[in-house]
């Protein structure tokens, strides 16, 4: 078996109506007055793949490898086997003639190529990710909104580290006057995003972070505190940001004070290490925020810590970046690849099938980079000396699903981390590859790589034997060839894939599923509210002859099969939901997945609604004593329109 038949295989399969109605409501494009310009799915796979493809005439100017390279991204994208980030998805050669795209593959020209690649402008905007640094003065801070206006409108989330403003009730040199301090700034920041639709497709999506021991951080995180979803800086995640995570561990202990102090200012407090996680615990209890983030753990994976330290991630927490960083995702379906290879098998069988898939997919991102248009010429340049991609998986759950491994179990787990380190190994030798081709990153020679570094912290080699292996493997690769040639500073990040997943009629990225049945309401022509009902495919085979239309009812009211009775013990077992399992395996499953990724991942930690503060307190710990990069709450029902959920469904 090899590529070619993984991806043809696939590309038979249609689009479910689920996804043909988000395609329709938000992908297909259209012109001034709302008329169709797109009509299905292979005519956007057309469009995408032959507008990056196009990027390939910096390394290469023999057309008939274009074209095969063009060829090898349509089938990625027609089959659904990968998929780029929605902006991409959006932007790419948005604003050409829709004749360049119905112009057969083998009639395509090197001067055809450059013209698309040349005719590319700020519509075209192809990233998901980015980090807008503030300067703690007015222009600096209206600079801020500028830039951020700017990202959302073409369909970015952007984030920012609110540390960097003075404290409120500062003295100002310039007017004698005091400042607003940073959380009023917040809601500059959350207005504007408000009144920038992204992309004219979705709702924006902001971070803000901000570091444990500034004098305000108090007010940060309760500036969430009377959130219900909709009214207090609902465009915004927040996260406290503790560099060292084993030192506030320590102060908790033994019941220390913290100052909490800020350069640009004369204010000092202190508050207790317990008060401060108690009070972040609470509200993280009440609606979700703040989640706390972990930056000083990120700098050591992040091969140029030393250069531009990471300040802040995007909204969702899967992508670190420095000021003015921006990295563009895609996403590699794994319930579907899993049909053709032993996923985390040393010595799998189909093994070079998903290694040249993953070749073929970082090679996709590498080319956004080189055709992306940056909404500011400080993005441009940072993304291009340190070129960031972010690589991830989504569909992990089917994948478990059909290989009837549960969630959370030991097994499971092994293979999630097994299945993780496989990745991260193809990724980077991708990258490797990609910089033989193509040359290093411009700053390769200032970063750690060229050390021997490896850029994430990997399991025991006691954990399993094909971890052991696994673990061999990536020294080898970052103390041999990864010291001379790496083309990407970040390769691997697993993002919440809230839209493309449900495009690939997959599982979204790492996450459990929500529900395994429910009715979705559909508009027909008619403006008739028609219901749409759905089931977990994976699920649907294997109940099969058992499944009657008072299971499927029985299914869809209670969206899990741990209270049905008459399901065998052992499906129970395996198709678990979100809320079947305890917040402690949502944690040790980010765990294991995070130790094989440079960047990060997208992660919920789902609690029941009767989960305690303490509940809470005992998973942020216990975040803290694992090498975890940041950690994210959300008790069911405490909010019905928490930001992320949110941003997820639309
Ligand atoms: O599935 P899709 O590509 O649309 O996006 P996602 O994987 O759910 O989210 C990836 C990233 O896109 C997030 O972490 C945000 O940085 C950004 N995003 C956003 O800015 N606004 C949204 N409404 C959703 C995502």
């Amino acid at each position: 078996s090899n590529l070619e038949s993984l991806l043809d295989f696939f590309s038979d399969i249609k689009p479910s109506e689920n996804a043909e109605r988000i395609l329709r409501d938000r992908y297909l494009l259209k012109d001034g007055e709302g008329k169709y310009l797109e009509h299905s799915w292979d005519d956007i796979a057309r469009r995408v793949s032959r507008y990056i493809a196009s990027a390939e005439i910096l390394y290469n100017d023999d057309i008939e490898k274009i074209r095969d390279v063009e060829e090898k991204f349509y089938k990625l994208l027609k089959s659904r086997v990968f998929l780029p980030n929605s902006p991409t998805l959006f932007n790419s050669g948005k604003t050409l003639s829709r004749d360049v795209f119905q112009k057969n593959r083998e009639d395509m020209s090197l001067e055809d190529y450059k013209k698309i690649f040349n005719s590319r402008n700020r519509h075209n905007m192809l990233s998901a990710c980015f980090v807008v640094p503030l300067e703690d003065s007015m222009e600096g801070i209206f600079d801020a909104v500028k830039d951020a206006a700017l990202i959302q409108k073409y369909g970015g989330g952007v984030g920012y580290d609110f540390s960097v403003l003075r404290p409120k009730e500062s003295s100002i040199a310039g007017t004698g006057g005091k400042s607003s301090g940073p959380i009023s700034f917040m809601h500059v920041f959350n207005t504007t995003a408000s009144t920038i639709e992204q992309g004219g497709a979705r709702r924006g999506a902001q971070m803000a972070v901000m570091r444990y021991d500034h004098p305000d951080v108090i007010d940060f995180i309760n500036s969430k505190k009377n959130n219900d979803g909709k009214s207090v800086l609902n465009y915004f995640n927040i996260s406290v940001n503790f560099d060292n995570p084993e030192e506030f561990l320590k102060k908790l202990e033994n019941d220390e004070e913290i100052e909490l102090t800020h350069p640009n200012s004369n204010i000092k407090r202190t508050i207790k290490a317990k008060e401060l996680f108690d009070l972040i615990a609470n509200n993280a209890w009440k609606s979700g925020d703040p989640g706390m983030l972990f930056l000083g753990r990120h700098n050591k994976y992040y091969a140029l810590s030393d250069v531009t330290p990471v300040s802040a991630t995007n909204p969702c927490g899967e992508e670190p970046l420095p000021p003015y960083g921006s990295c563009n995702l895609g996403s590699i379906d794994i319930a579907k690849v899993i049909d053709f290879v032993e996923l985390g098998n040393p010595e799998g069988e189909n093994n070079d099938l998903f290694k040249e898939l993953i070749y073929w997919t970082a090679r996709f991102l590498d080319d956004v980079i080189d055709i992306n248009v940056y909404p500011l010429e400080k993005i441009d340049r940072v993304s291009k000396e340190q070129r960031f991609i972010g690589l991830g998986i989504m569909g992990l759950a089917d994948a478990m699903y059909k290989k009837d491994l549960p969630y959370n179990s030991e097994e499971g787990r092994m293979f999630m981390a097994e299945t993780l380190a496989q990745f991260a190994y193809y990724s980077h030798l991708a990258s490797s590859e990609l910089a033989k081709e193509r040359g290093n990153f411009p700053l390769f020679e200032k970063s750690k790589y060229k050390n021997g570094f490896i850029p994430f912290s990997m399991l025991n080699d006691d954990y399993s034997e094909n971890i052991r292996q696994w673990n061999n493997l990536i020294k080898e690769h970052f103390f041999g060839e990864g010291k001379k040639y790496k083309r990407n500073v970040q390769v691997n990040t697993v993002a919440p894939t809230g839209s493309i997943s449900n495009l690939a009629d997959t599982s979204s990225g790492i996450e459990p599923n929500f529900m395994l049945a429910y009715i979705r309401y559909m508009t027909d022509k008619e403006g008739n509210r028609v219901p749409l009902p759905y089931m977990n495919k994976i699920l649907r085979d294997k109940l099969d002859g058992d499944l009657n239309s008072e299971l499927e009812a029985e299914i869809i009211e209670k969206g899990s099969l741990q209270n049905i009775e008459g399901i065998p013990e052992e499906i129970k077992k395996v198709f678990v939901t979100s809320m079947d399992i305890s917040g402690m395996d949502h944690l040790l499953a980010q765990n294991v997945i995070q130790s094989y990724l440079d960047a990060s991942c997208s992660k919920t930690i789902n609690l029941p609604k009767e989960a305690t503060v303490d509940d809470i307190k005992e998973i942020y710990k216990k975040a803290m004593e694992l090498n975890l990069k940041g950690i994210t709450i959300y008790r069911d029902g405490s909010l019905e329109t928490q930001v992320l959920t949110k941003a997820k469904k639309e």
